[in-house]
């Protein structure tokens, strides 16, 4: 099956087409990589590609508890034990790059950062503290043209610590309703300069980020995440002229040179399906435009994976909930192995519970 080959992303060469998806898991107490997710990491290292968890690049984008960043060479240097332990297993690794803006308690915020993002709107709902349990979400600060600039600033910087920790790539987290998001969708982006206003403004963030990081680390190294028509985190779905916007978008980050576009389907978790026309339209002027290549996610199994990727609309499929349960995905997929169902109580939990003690196969035979 084509799904086993192996592939070229940018300059780096993946042993299969599998992805593992970003997954928070809330592992890094202290908002520091550690051994034991060192180990978890490891444990995956038979897909293609991680790509890790979200990861900030700010302090003020660790809305969530126990989410790790990449702002501190003490967090660079965790990091690392992650990218020797896959390496050394024979994989590769992309560090997401989530600022989670508005999505976010202040209290799960070190001291001296604040929640910020493109309007000062709250989301609804709750959001969970390890220091008061559930809160009700603060309402952000909207950002200044400085706080904008120095976000960008702080992106790229995470770039070089990752490449300095020994990542193989960057993918910017533009899905899913976190800062990069806030600023592309029309209800939580009401400003009304550069960055706010007509779909071109709302799409120069995503864009001043891709060339930042970019300019850091190189373009064959750095790809992009989107979630055209997601409603996570409060985002509003469809409205008017979000097939032109996202279109642009494609295009112009295609332009950039980037590795790959990584495209979101959460209708598996019951979300909206998105728009396939305007998904497949995204993918050609990405890929007419000069970028690399196509990671398709969501709700796929080994056929539906196989045969996206030959008729040639993914280059790259990711699977996110069977790695949770199944460290040694790839191989139950090769052999058609039956496959684990992760513990849903546990995705967020501290330790290593539902964590790094799934078995693999090879486990029960002993
Ligand atoms: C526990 C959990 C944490 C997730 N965290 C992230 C994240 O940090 N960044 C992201 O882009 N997507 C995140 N996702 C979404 C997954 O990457 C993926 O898109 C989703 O699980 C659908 O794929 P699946 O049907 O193969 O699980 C998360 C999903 C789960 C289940």
């Amino acid at each position: 099956m084509k799904l086993f080959s192996p592939f070229r992303l940018g300059t780096v060469e993946l042993k299969n087409r599998i992805v593992m998806a970003p997954m928070t898991r809330s592992r890094a107490q202290g908002n520091i990589p550690n051994s034991l997710m060192a180990e978890y990491y490891d444990q995956r290292a038979s897909t293609g590609l991680i790509v890790t968890e979200g990861t900030s690049p700010s302090p003020n984008g660790l809305g969530y508890a126990r989410i790790p960043g990449i702002f501190s060479t003490e967090q660079r240097d965790g990091w690392r034990l992650v990218t020797e332990a896959v390496h050394a297993g024979g994989g590769r690794i992309f560090i997401q790059l989530m600022h989670a803006g508005r999505v976010g308690s202040t209290l799960n915020l070190p001291v001296g950062a604040e929640l910020l993002a493109p309007s000062a709107i709250a989301m609804s709902g709750a959001i969970w503290t390890d220091v008061k349990g559930e809160q009700t979400y603060d309402t952000p600060r909207s950002m200044t043209a400085g706080d904008i600039a120095a976000a960008i600033e702080e992106y790229a910087r995470a770039a070089t610590l990752a490449s300095e920790a020994g990542f193989d790539g960057v993918e910017i987290h533009g899905a899913n309703g976190y800062l990069i998001t806030q600023f592309l969708d029309p209800g939580s982006n009401q400003r009304d300069d550069d960055y706010g206003g007509d779909a071109t403004r709302r799409n120069c963030f995503a864009l001043d980020v891709a060339r930042a990081v970019i300019n850091a680390i190189g373009a064959s190294r750095t790809g992009i995440r989107l979630s055209p028509y997601g409603v996570f985190n409060d985002m509003s779905g469809t409205y008017e002229g979000i097939a032109g916007q996202y279109t642009q978008l494609a295009a112009d980050l295609g332009r950039l040179g980037m590795a790959y576009m990584h495209m979101v389907d959460h209708s598996a978790m019951g979300a909206p399906k998105p728009d396939q026309a305007v998904v497949c339209t995204m993918c050609k002027s990405f890929r007419d435009s000069g970028g690399g290549s196509i990671i398709l996610s969501g709700g796929y199994d080994r056929e539906r994976a196989e045969a996206d990727i030959q008729d040639g609309t993914a280059d790259l499929v990711a699977f996110g909930r069977p790695l949770i349960a199944n460290p040694d995905l790839v191989e139950r997929l090769r052999t058609g192995a039956s496959l684990a169902v992760p513990d849903q109580a546990t995705f967020y939990t501290p330790g290593k519970e539902g964590y790094t003690d799934y078995p693999g196969l090879a486990d029960y035979r002993v």
